[in-house]
């Protein structure tokens, strides 16, 4: 792996998806074979949360623990991060007593002056820009069900937001043709638009209509209407959405044997159906459980 950090897939090869990839699928036999595999061995984490999370703290906490490392957890409830203290001085303090920061924030610019002013690995475990770390367990997560990721098409329905930029971007750079369906104001982010339009060897469209996006996809994605941040705006993002929902009709459109992923936690009733999300239980908690090994990987990488 010749990145340093985890900010963004845009920076990643697809061979460095790849060898991601492999070592959480090895991790993942290791762990549930009962092999050692302490990599990080008296290592620690530092994690950074300025929002909520359960999949995202508690994956990399028992992560760490598995690797033989240590992850200490810093809300911003609790830390001079949510007084104010700069990102700058905070990269420098954490880089002298632990091996690897892991962040959940809202600016993508401050993962990136994270790894600027800091000297160790930076994880982006979520920013309003993108979800790395989620769609490496969903690249991961589609890969063991369907036995290789190039040549599927893959669909995401709804907020063109942090899940939808970083589906894009891993799709796209996997060999995967992706097909977004978004409302017009809610499309993706410009920068992944661009690097939409410079992939070659696969396709994307963009369109609203969700039938167009849906139809002959080998998985759909979807993600809630309103995410952290932007609870003041359900009203209106509840009517923007309106006819953005995975049911049966918009399922029985793809191919037969599709698979529905949703990064959690779900909106039953908005984004996705009681019925579909049911029905794809089992794929949506193989996803959720793919965080720990994708991420465990990323670490093992990064931070040995
Ligand atoms: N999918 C995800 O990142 O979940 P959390 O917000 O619970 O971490
Ligand atoms: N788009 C959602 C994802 C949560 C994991 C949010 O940012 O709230």
């Amino acid at each position: 792996m010749n990145n340093k950090h985890l900010l963004k897939l845009l920076d990643l090869s697809r061979e460095e998806i790849r060898e991601i990839l492999d070592l959480a699928d090895q991790l993942k036999y290791d762990q549930k074979h009962g092999i050692p595999h302490e990599l990080l061995k008296g290592k620690t984490l530092a994690m950074i949360f300025s929002k909520n999370s359960t999949r995202t703290r508690v994956s990399f906490e028992v992560g760490m623990f598995q690797l033989g490392g240590h992850a200490l957890f810093l809300s911003n409830a609790v830390s001079q991060i949510g007084r104010g203290e700069p990102v700058q001085d905070t990269a420098r303090v954490l880089s002298r007593y632990c091996d690897g920061i892991m962040i959940r924030t809202f600016e993508q610019q401050e993962v990136e002056d994270l790894a600027k002013y800091g000297s160790i690995p930076v994880i982006n475990g979520l920013t309003d820009f993108c979800h790395p770390c989620q769609v490496l367990a969903d690249l991961m997560t589609i890969r063991e069900h369907k036995a290789k990721l190039e040549g599927l098409k893959i669909c995401y329905i709804g907020d063109g937001n942090n899940m939808a930029n970083s589906i894009i971007v891993g799709g796209l750079k996997c060999g995967m043709d992706v097909a977004v369906a978004s409302p017009s104001g809610y499309q993706p982010d410009q920068q992944v638009k661009d690097f939409a339009a410079s992939v070659t060897d696969a396709k994307f469209v963009l369109t609203s209509d969700p039938a167009e996006a849906a139809r002959d996809a080998d998985v759909i994605f979807t993600d809630v209407w309103a995410s952290m941040g932007q609870e003041q705006e359900k009203a209106e993002r509840e009517r923007a959405f309106a006819g953005y929902q995975v049911n049966d009709k918009l399922m029985a459109l793809a191919k037969p044997d599709c698979m529905v992923q949703h990064c959690l936690p779900a909106h039953r009733g908005e984004e996705i159906t009681e019925e579909v999300f049911e029905a794809h239980a089992g794929e949506i908690f193989d996803e959720a459980e793919n965080r720990l090994h994708a991420q465990k990987a990323v670490m093992a990488l990064l931070m040995k």
